[in-house]
């Protein structure tokens, strides 16, 4: 068993802690949130006594309002009060979704996350960031609100289609890209056979960074590298309703972000080699060099910028990593097709 901080285990019996963790508090309800498919292949994993079960449709497009309203009327026929736990089985929209609703329930009830997808094991489910999606924008309605704890169990990856771990992979190598050249080198080459030791090591990585910046201040903005243009393409997608998933829209955002990176001083060499390892592992997205612009216009929404600059994180070299450089539209639509026709 892995402990990282005090309140995330990584163990192929991890839902075994969460039995003696709930043996230890006096929860009134315990109410278990999952998806059709969580509750399908995940939750026969469980092993403790659970009062209500709260199956919510699963994908991107239920994160919202409309879904979160459904589990707070799920919470109140159950009778759940402010002494109740909700525990979110799920990958990371589950976990988003059930903890933004827990922390807004009663003005706040405990809940716990147990990811299931890897990218909620190495990424949604560290840090205690909630939400929902709103309108077209991604995330736009959330708090910062930690889990009591979060209990990761690699095993459960087992039914997540491979299409899905390529995705969540996307954020592991983001990890190493910002914070460690050595572990994005090893990333390189996909092994299944290494994930365990590989999701302890992003889960590290994640942990070190939100625990010296919770509130986001500074330094845990370097976590969005990838995103700033990510997510403008995760929502331009949304909207459109192409198929794309949030890992490959980041895959592709670290792709035209490494480009921008060369005037924080990324070598070409280094450049070349991300564009080509993550050329490797995801296909190019199917956008076209005329949608530059709408997916610029999302990019101005984002919440991370100020003054009306649209912001990113860059690479000053492979390992590090600098936030709030600027980006200017001119910049972006180069790397867009540059990613294009790579
Ligand atoms: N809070 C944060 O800090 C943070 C960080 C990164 C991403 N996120 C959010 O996470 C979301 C993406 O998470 P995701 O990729 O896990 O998406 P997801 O929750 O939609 O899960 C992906 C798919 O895999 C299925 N699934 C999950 N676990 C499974 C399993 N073990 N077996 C079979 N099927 C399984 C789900 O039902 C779903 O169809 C986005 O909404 C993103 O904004 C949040």
């Amino acid at each position: 068993m892995q402990l990282i901080g005090d309140d995330i285990i990584i163990s192929d019996k991890a839902l075994d802690y969460l039995k003696n963790f709930l043996e230890s508090r006096n929860y009134s309800k315990v109410l278990v949130l999952s998806d059709e498919n969580t509750q399908k292949h995940c939750a026969g994993a469980i092993t403790f006594p659970v009062d209500k079960h709260i199956v919510v449709p699963p994908g991107e497009q239920f994160k919202n309002l409309s879904t979160c309203t459904q589990i707070w009327d799920a919470l109140l026929e159950a009778g759940a009060d402010r002494s109740s736990l909700l525990v979110n089985l799920g990958g990371g929209v589950v976990g988003d979704m059930g903890g933004f609703a827990a922390s807004c329930y009663m003005r706040g009830i405990d809940f716990v996350q147990v990811p299931t997808s890897l990218l909620a094991m190495v990424d949604a489910s560290v840090g205690g960031k909630v939400g929902i999606d709103y309108r077209d924008y991604k995330n736009m309605l959330g708090q910062f609100a930690p889990p009591e704890m979060v209990f990761i169990q690699p095993k459960l990856l087992e039914t997540l289609p491979e299409r899905e771990l390529l995705a969540g992979y996307a954020e592991m190598l983001k990890h190493g890209l910002i914070a460690n050249a050595g572990y994005w080198l090893e990333l390189l080459e996909f092994n299944k056979r290494r994930l365990k030791l590989q999701i302890e090591e992003s889960v590290r990585i994640k942990h070190a960074v939100v625990e010296e910046d919770p509130d986001e201040q500074g330094k845990r903005k370097i976590l969005n590298f990838g995103h700033t243009i990510g997510h403008a393409l995760e929502s331009y997608a949304l909207s459109e309703g192409m198929d794309v998933l949030h890992g490959e829209a980041v895959a592709a955002g670290m792709f035209m972000e490494s480009i921008v990176s060369s005037k924080a001083g990324l070598t070409r060499e280094d450049i070349d080699q991300i564009c080509a390892g993550i050329r490797s592992l995801y296909p190019i997205l199917p956008f076209k060099e005329d949608q530059a612009e709408a997916i610029w216009t999302l990019m101005l929404k984002d919440k991370k910028n100020k003054s009306g600059k649209v912001r990113c994180v860059m690479l000053p070299t492979l390992g590090e990593a600098i936030f709030d450089m600027d980006l200017s539209f001119p910049e972006f639509e180069e790397a867009f097709r540059n990613y294009l026709n790579f």
